[in-house]
């Protein structure tokens, strides 16, 4: 089972699309995948048409689970297949969010050992699923300190604009500071998105990134492409609703790249 998370401290920089997108090319090729919802807002789950403020059974479920006055902090092991659903897509399911994950940062803040509680959890579907991913709030707490805990490598969504690389400094700083603390190096690539080749802000932006990140920038970027909105409306990933589409493309040559950088390091 491979582990990747998509994260940036900022939003509205295709975190969520990301995963949809990635995870519905993986099961398109057979693999068996699954999203988790780590943000309290939910949008992964609401994508595929659950309602994150009335749904039963989430990530929530998973983070009180170890609230046990023992402190071992163990995860019940027949807990997170129970909270797995189907999606849209054959062979890719959901760990849904519920927006009570909003007051888990409250409600853990200084209770020891809550940092491995995801990986735990991910631990007890090590057989069920190729690959997971994982779909994050833009908040610097528990949920995103657990989800780079359980992973192998990050992908970090930044939107081609103006902005963008000042969110994307404060990301790298966060993963080097966890990177420290956990004593491991864990492999990232920056993946511009949203990438208009009509704007000035948008190519200017890209040359940028490529040029303050030549090791750790993938090479291309995801276009801009209304049909990702689309999609997300008709509740479906974008590979079924639309395959031939610029952005599926995209990001097919992205899961290219991906997974032949996984079989290099053999941690398939
Ligand atoms: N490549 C893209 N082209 C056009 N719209 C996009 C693209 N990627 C994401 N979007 C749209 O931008 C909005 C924010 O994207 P989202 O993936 O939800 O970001 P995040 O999860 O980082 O907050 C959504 O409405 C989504 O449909
Ligand atoms: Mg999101």
């Amino acid at each position: 089972m491979q582990v990747i998370t998509i994260a940036n401290q900022k939003g509205g920089v295709g975190k969520t699309t990301t995963a949809v997108a990635l995870g519905g090319l993986l099961a398109g090729q057979g693999k068996r995948v699954l999203l988790v919802d780590l943000d309290p807002q939910g949008s992964l789950t609401s994508y595929f048409g659950h309602d994150p403020d009335t749904l039963q059974g989430s990530v929530h479920d998973i983070f009180t689970s170890v609230l046990n006055p023992d402190g071992r902090r163990e995860v019940p092991a027949d807990l997170p297949a129970q909270l797995l659903r189907d999606t849209t897509c054959p062979g890719l399911m959901l760990l849904p969010a519920s927006t009570l994950q909003a007051t888990l940062e409250r409600k853990l803040a200084g209770v020891e050992g809550m940092g491995l509680v995801l990986r735990k959890a991910l631990g007890h579907l090590r057989d069920e699923f190729d690959f997971v991913l994982l779909d994050n709030t833009p908040v610097l707490g528990v949920l995103l300190i657990n989800s780079l805990a359980a992973c192998e490598r990050i992908l970090i969504p930044v939107q081609t604009e103006f902005l963008a690389l000042m969110g994307l400094e404060r990301m790298l700083h966060t993963l080097t500071m966890v990177m420290r603390s956990q004593k491991r190096l864990l492999p990232y690539i920056i993946v511009p998105t949203m990438f208009d080749r009509r704007t000035g802000a948008s190519i200017k932006s890209l040359r940028r990134i490529k040029h303050d990140y030549p090791e750790t920038a993938w090479r291309y970027a995801i276009p801009i492409d209304t049909r990702f909105r689309d999609a997300s409306q008709a509740g479906l990933v974008p590979s079924l609703f639309d395959p031939s589409t610029h952005g599926v493309k995209a990001y097919t040559r992205l899961l290219q790249d991906l997974i032949g950088t996984i079989e290099d390091t053999g941690l398939t």
